[in-house]
């Protein structure tokens, strides 16, 4: 295979962006700097390494995406862009979103082929945290944020789990909140239920994952080993590495 394939399959990047590492002097072959973008690759036999990590053909494949609104998160759609068309230049045809943000909401989303990792990061009985931002119609008393914290019914006759509520600027009507479930307009029914708009949503976290910053609205990136290891030890795929206490704690719950 040649050598910019291999690399945009195994997760280095787009297509453009892999040639110019390589044009770069930023990959290596058999431990030798490789500048010919068409060399050839022995999948299974050569040592790669790019931008000083090495490179293997990978099984399982993480991107995050800072998802733009106006995308749904779904493979395939009649009527709407979806989010997949934002990572066409993969290389792969294996991956799907982990779970669903509305289209107008923006922010982290994890896209992988890894279905056991999707599976528990959705599973209501993990209680993965989802820390969301959210810009509100007017600004919640007090007494309403102790009730989005205690639960709120938000027309399930159930009360919601227990949520974290926090401003990140208050000035702005910019508020956090982490919520535990991941129930269809969770975020936005549950303001409604307190009396306050959603006006602007957008996700920073997913359990240890957190929005890389850097990212535009519609770009992606690799998830760094780190950041892979830490997904599957929260959710009991993978020991965790010495020295994350509450890696370990979360995992044993
Ligand atoms: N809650 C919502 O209301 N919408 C989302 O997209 C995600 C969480």
């Amino acid at each position: 295979m040649r050598l910019d394939k291999y690399l945009t399959k195994a997760g280095m990047g787009s297509r453009s962006q892999v040639k110019e590492y390589i044009r770069g002097g930023l990959v290596t072959v058999e431990g030798k700097t490789e500048t010919d973008c068409g060399r050839h690759i022995e999948e299974t036999a050569c040592v790669v390494t790019c931008r000083g990590q090495t490179v293997g053909y990978q099984k399982t494949a993480y991107y995050m995406l800072n998802k733009p609104g106006g995308f749904v998160c779904a493979t395939k759609d009649e009527k709407d862009r979806t989010v997949m068309e934002l990572l066409a230049d993969t290389g792969r045809d294996d991956l799907f979103p982990v779970g669903r943000l509305d289209k107008d909401t923006e922010g982290l989303l994890l896209i992988t082929n890894d279905g056991e990792l999707a599976h528990r990061l959705l599973s209501p009985a993990r209680h993965v945290p989802k820390q969301y931002l959210a810009v509100l119609s007017g600004e919640p008393s007090p007494q309403q944020t102790a009730m989005l914290e205690h639960g709120v019914d938000i027309g399930e006759g159930t009360l919601t789990a227990p949520a974290v509520f926090a401003w990140k600027d208050r000035q702005r009507l910019e508020a956090l909140l982490t919520v535990t479930e991941g129930k269809y307009h969770q975020v936005k029914r549950m303001f409604a239920a307190v009396g306050c708009r959603v006006l602007a949503l957008r996700r920073l976290s997913m359990g240890t994952l957190l929005l890389d910053e850097r990212l535009a609205p519609g770009a992606y990136r690799c998830l760094l080993d780190t950041e892979v290891d830490s997904l599957l030890a929260v959710t009991g795929l993978k020991e965790p590495a010495p020295g994350h206490k509450e890696e370990r704690e979360h995992a044993a719950e």
